[in-house]
C-alpha cells in the first residue's frame, strides 16, 4: 500500500475512534450527585474548566468567569443556600457572567447570550469531567445573590450556574429520553 493511502486510512481509523470515544461520553454521562471523600487535584480541575473555556461563545465575548471552590468549609457553606446540591461535592465550579458587560458589547440580547455561554461551558465541563473519570452535576438550584456574596464576585457580576463535583460513589442508570423521533424533524416542523 502506498504511504499516502496508509496515511489516509490511518487517519479514517484515528477520526473513527476519536468519534467513538466522544458518543461514548455524550452517551455515559449521567448527573452524579453522591462523590467519594477524595480531593480533585487542581490540575484535573483546570483541566475540566479549560474545556469550557474552549466552548462557542457568542461573538467570542467570553463573557464569563468560573470560580472553583474546591475548600471544603467553603462548599458547606455554599451548600447551605444550595437545596439542588446533594451530599459532600469535592468541588464546585461557579459560572458567573457580567451581564452589565455583556450588553455593553452586545446589545439587549447580552445578557441571554451570555448564559447561553455559560450553558456551553457547562456541557463542556461535565463531558470532560465525565471523560477523566469524574462525577458531576449541573446546579441551578441556588440562592444567586448569597451564592455571589460568598465567591466575593464583583458588582454587577452573576452566578449563573454550579457544577457540583467529584469521585463518583454511585452509578445511576440512565433516566428515560424521549424517542428521536418524537423530537426530531427534517427541514419541517412535522416533516419526519
Ligand atoms: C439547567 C439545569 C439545572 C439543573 N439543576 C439541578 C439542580 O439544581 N440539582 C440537581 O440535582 N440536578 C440539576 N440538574 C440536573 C438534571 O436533573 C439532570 O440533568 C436530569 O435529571 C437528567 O439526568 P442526566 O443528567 O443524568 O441525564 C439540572 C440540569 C439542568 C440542565
Amino acid at each position: 500500500m502506498a504511504l499516502q493511502e496508509r496515511k489516509l486510512q490511518g487517519h479514517a481509523m484515528m477520526k473513527e475512534m476519536i468519534t467513538l470515544e466522544l458518543f461514548e461520553v455524550i452517551y455515559q454521562r449521567r448527573s452524579i450527585r453522591s462523590y467519594l471523600r477524595k480531593k480533585v487535584d487542581r490540575e484535573i480541575l483546570d483541566k475540566i474548566v479549560d474545556a469550557g473555556r474552549w466552548a462557542p461563545t457568542a461573538g467570542n465575548a467570553q463573557a464569563w468567569q468560573f470560580v472553583i471552590v474546591d475548600d471544603p468549609i467553603r462548599i458547606t457553606k455554599l451548600k447551605s443556600v444550595s437545596p439542588g446540591i446533594f451530599h459532600e461535592p469535592a468541588f464546585v465550579i461557579a459560572i458567573c457572567t457580567d451581564r452589565d458587560a455583556a450588553i455593553a458589547r452586545m446589545g439587549p440580547q447580552g445578557a441571554m447570550l451570555a448564559l447561553m455561554d455559560v450553558c456551553m461551558a457547562a456541557e463542556n465541563i461535565l463531558l470532560a469531567a465525565c471523560a477523566l473519570g469524574l462525577g458531576a452535576c449541573v446546579v441551578r438550584s441556588f440562592h444567586q445573590q448569597a451564592v455571589g456574596v460568598m465567591l466575593g464576585c464583583p458588582e454587577g457580576c452573576v452566578t449563573e450556574l454550579l457544577i457540583a463535583g467529584g469521585f463518583p460513589d454511585q452509578e445511576p442508570t440512565a433516566p428515560s429520553r424521549k424517542n428521536i423521533e418524537e423530537i426530531r424533524f427534517f427541514n419541517r416542523w412535522e416533516d419526519k
